[in-house]
């Protein structure tokens, strides 16, 4: 493995504002573990791809993710944990998703489990779903990072989006380095394609996602996979796979009407059914709390939740595309 991290603006190699030369791995590492658990974002090595790290637990981070990729749309991110036993307290792993961590972790197989722990991995990191994709990673410099955090870590590719995953360093940070407060090197990712994710749920596992990890490697240790359900072979975690309220949703709305909850966004009275998505305006903001408030508005019986426009720049794009997901115009 090559070198190790480099905080933004101070190059590799350089010297630190305070005349110290090149930060060694172990301060890399802590440096790393702090800026998430700043809610900042951090460039993470892993064997598969490099990631686009944040603190699983804390929605605006979360939000900062979508934003950085650009074009974002909210799919349900993987979590990434230090050992089994955190990985067994956020999600709720049957016999067959153990025996599958225990032939495959340390390394690229991502499962997806029913949530356990609903404040470890929040709800934008699973787009609202009841259930999280979990993963430990084989890279000792994403392993040590998660240890050295404690908590779940969401990284999904580190590309903006519609381009490849990166697989080196300067690769990734001249995709979304500029995001990140710390970006780590770990070298070359020795296997430089995506994880398997396999759904361990009712029924046999199902291969979401095909990955370094084969079907034949995994039957071998939990036999026949049930074939992917259409929708999810064609849109991974983008349309039967999200959150759906049951109250009909109306978006562009100026206001509720009689028996409607109200997500507001900007300046809105507080009252009764009222949800404010961001009193300020603030899209992050309002990224950050679309999923619980819609569950928040729909646990109130509405006849229909009305949402006010947002604006369509930046992370506007993704809300508004989870939106009209939501009221039914697209999937
Ligand atoms: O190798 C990898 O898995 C890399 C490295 C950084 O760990 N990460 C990665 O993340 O590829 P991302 O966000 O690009 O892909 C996540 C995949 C998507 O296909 C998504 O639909 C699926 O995992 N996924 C996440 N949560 C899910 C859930 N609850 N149910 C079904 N699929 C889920
Ligand atoms: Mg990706």
């Amino acid at each position: 493995m090559g070198e190790y991290g480099s905080d933004r603006g101070q190059g590799e190699g350089q010297l630190r504002p305070d005349g110290q030369a090149e930060i060694g791995p172990q301060a890399a590492i802590e440096g790393a573990a702090r800026a998430l658990a700043a809610g900042e974002l951090v460039l993470l090595p892993t064997e598969t791809v490099y990631g686009l790290g944040a603190d699983a637990a804390n929605p605006t981070a979360v939000a900062a993710i979508f934003a950085a990729k650009g074009r974002p749309r909210f799919n349900p991110l993987i979590a990434h944990v230090a050992d089994l036993e955190t990985a067994a307290r956020i999600a709720m792993l049957d016999d067959r998703a153990l025996a599958l961590a225990q032939a495959f972790w340390p390394g690229p197989l991502t499962l997806v489990a029913p949530i356990r722990d609903t404040e470890a991995v929040c709800d934008l990191a699973r787009a609202g779903l009841d259930t999280v994709a979990i993963r430990l990673p084989g890279h000792p410099l994403a392993r040590a990072v998660l240890a050295a955090f404690g908590g779940a870590v969401v990284a999904p590719s580190a590309n903006r989006s519609g381009r490849p995953s990166p697989t080196t360093h300067a690769d990734a940070v001249s995709e979304t380095g500029e995001a990140c407060a710390v970006t780590l090197d770990g070298g070359p990712c020795e296997v430089g394609l995506e994880s398997t994710v396999v759904a361990v749920l009712d029924g046999p596992p199902r291969l979401l996602r095909p990955g370094a990890v084969t079907r034949a490697q995994l039957e071998a240790v939990v036999g026949p996979l049930a074939e992917a359900a259409d929708d999810a072979r064609r849109s991974p975690g983008r349309m039967a796979l999200h959150y759906a309220p049951d109250a009909p949703v109306r978006i562009d709305a100026a206001g509720p009407q009689a028996g409607e909850a109200f997500l507001a966004f900007g300046p809105w009275p507080d009252g009764e059914g009222v949800f404010n998505l961001s009193p300020t305006g603030d899209l992050a903001e309002a990224a950050a709390k679309l999923f619980s408030y819609l569950r928040a508005a729909d646990r109130t019986h509405p006849v229909g939740i009305a949402v006010a426009t947002i604006p369509d720049q930046g992370l506007g794009e993704a809300i508004n595309d989870r939106l009209r997901r939501a009221a039914g115009f697209i999937g």
